[in-house]
């Protein structure tokens, strides 16, 4: 496994394999890596010639107070996952590389950005966006892979490929998740053991609700009070941001659930800690 951590060099040696006519595949991550990334990198393996992965925790998709600096981080046990896939080269930038002094562009990716998620994270999506054109440009992948766990995010990615005309095709790979239906993530490592157990209930009421639309439910405040309910009934769940059926291009809470498809997609706090999730369905029966 090849480490790099200037984004020039990765840029030199990513064009001058893509000039040998090399296929590059990225997966860019924050670190952390759990089995969600490793299903990425799997798909990235089989589909392109050199997988890149990236590790950089992303100062500017943090909000002030959120957990940049208690992010987990463990390189050397994410250089042991990648090393076990095979995986060709690590990029790993330091924050000054990436956001160096004077740095001024920034990109927004209008009326999904501000929905969902961004409705409680200002500024999320932007940094993003950005670090992830930046990463685009810096690795020039024919092919990134993103985790359906973070819907809104892979959606703006690939919203932004298509208006910037990047020439990358946008990979959305379904989420991984534990046992119990709780969504793997990074930061579920942050759960206490009564939290963890607790955790499940967002994939329990979204699948609720899911069953509710498959049994014949059309109405928004139906499908959306049997969610709130299994939510409700958890007393861990000290806050719910948002839990509802949604057009799944938009973001936008449905009126009314009519056709295929629909996002169900929820965020949660359980005591302090946050927790999003989301189920796509593509057929209402
Ligand atoms: O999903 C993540 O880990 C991050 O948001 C990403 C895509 C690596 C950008 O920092």
């Amino acid at each position: 496994l090849e480490s790099i951590r200037l984004p020039r060099m990765m840029q030199d040696t990513a064009l001058a394999a893509c000039a040998r006519g090399k296929k590059i595949a990225l997966v860019p991550t924050m670190g952390a890596l759990h089995e969600g990334h490793l299903s990425l990198v799997r798909a990235a393996k089989a589909e392109n010639d050199i997988v890149v992965v990236s590790i950089f925790v992303n100062p500017a998709q943090f909000g002030p107070g959120e957990d940049f600096e208690r992010y987990p981080r463990d390189l050397a046990g994410d250089k042991e996952k990648l090393e076990k896939e095979q995986v060709d080269m690590l990029f790993l930038p330091e924050a000054q590389a990436i956001y160096p002094e004077g740095f001024k562009s920034w990109l927004s990716v209008e009326g999904l950005s501000e929905k969902l998620c961004g409705a409680h994270r200002p500024g999320h999506f932007r940094g993003v966006a950005t670090v992830v054109l930046k990463l685009l440009n810096i690795v020039a992948p024919a092919r990134a892979y993103f985790g359906q766990k973070d819907y809104q995010q892979s959606l703006v990615i690939s919203t932004l490929a298509r208006d910037l005309n990047l020439p990358v095709e946008i990979v959305v790979r379904p989420t991984v998740r534990e046992e119990d239906g709780l969504a793997i993530s990074s930061r579920n490592i942050y759960l206490s053991n009564d939290e963890r157990k607790a955790a499940p209930v967002l994939y329990r009421a979204l699948s609720a609700g899911a069953e509710a639309i498959k049994n014949g439910s059309s109405k928004i405040e139906d499908v959306k009070k049997t969610i709130h309910q299994v939510l409700r009934a958890e007393p861990l769940v000290t806050e719910i941001q948002y839990a509802s059926v949604y057009d799944p291009n938009t973001l936008d809470e449905l009126a009314a659930i009519k056709s295929p498809p629909v996002l169900l997609a929820g965020a949660i706090k359980l005591s302090n800690i946050r927790l999003i999730d989301n189920l796509v369905l593509n057929d209402l029966k």
